[in-house]
């Protein structure tokens, strides 16, 4: 299964997915794309030896020309799979269109609640008995796709949002391979009524 992985910044996910890359495991990372020319991703995946591309949101005059162009380079490569992984641009529907059922995100809250950004700061604020992050398939609903899998943790009454943030971290480094893992091995895919796993309704 071959993936193409979108970044715009640090791509600790991106670290996450390349460390979990093994002979039993069918998810290979064909490339990653970052529109950041400075994301410290693209050196994570350089090091890993996959190849990278840059393509700058500001070379277009907007939004639709950006992601024709960006469509044009992930087809390039012909995946499978395409994984945003802090990919921070807000894609236009005929983008999810095309890439429909094959189309990862991962989003730090427990979806449907907190979409959107500043989910930590907001979910302490909110007075949240708990916290997490979701896997979920990328339709024309800003985060509102069909989820794949959550990973809930509880909020520390006495713990800092950076701790917090920190320790969300920590499960959406282990709940996103696993995730793209249960893609590859035909697992987990979009069905009409949502995200099926094992041809079960999740
Ligand atoms: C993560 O918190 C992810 O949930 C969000 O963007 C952040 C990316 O972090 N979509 P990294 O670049 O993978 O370190």
């Amino acid at each position: 299964c071959n993936v193409v992985v979108l970044i715009s910044g640090s791509g600790s996910n991106l670290q996450a997915l390349i460390d979990s890359q093994s002979d039993s495991n069918p998810a290979r990372i064909g490339a990653v794309i970052s529109n950041r020319a400075d994301a410290y991703g693209l050196q994570r995946a350089q090091a890993a030896g996959i190849p990278t591309q840059v393509l700058s949101h500001r070379e277009f005059a907007d939004r639709e020309a950006f992601d024709a162009a960006l469509m044009a380079a992930i087809d390039a490569f012909q995946p499978d799979l395409v994984v945003l992984a802090g990919f921070m641009r807000i894609l236009t529907p005929g983008f999810v269109r095309h890439y429909q059922g094959r189309l990862l995100n991962i989003h730090p809250s427990l979806l449907p609640r907190h979409k959107g950004l500043d989910t930590h700061n907001r979910a302490v604020a909110a007075g949240d008995a708990e916290h997490g992050c979701s896997v979920h398939f990328v339709t024309e609903e800003l985060d509102g796709g069909p989820v794949a899998i959550q990973a809930a943790i509880p909020i520390r009454p006495d713990e800092s949002v950076a701790q917090l943030t920190d320790r969300v971290h920590v499960e959406e480094h282990r709940i996103y391979p696993l995730a793209v893992r249960w893609f590859a091995e035909g697992r987990l895919r979009l069905g009409e009524q949502g995200a099926m796993l094992d041809g079960e309704k999740l």
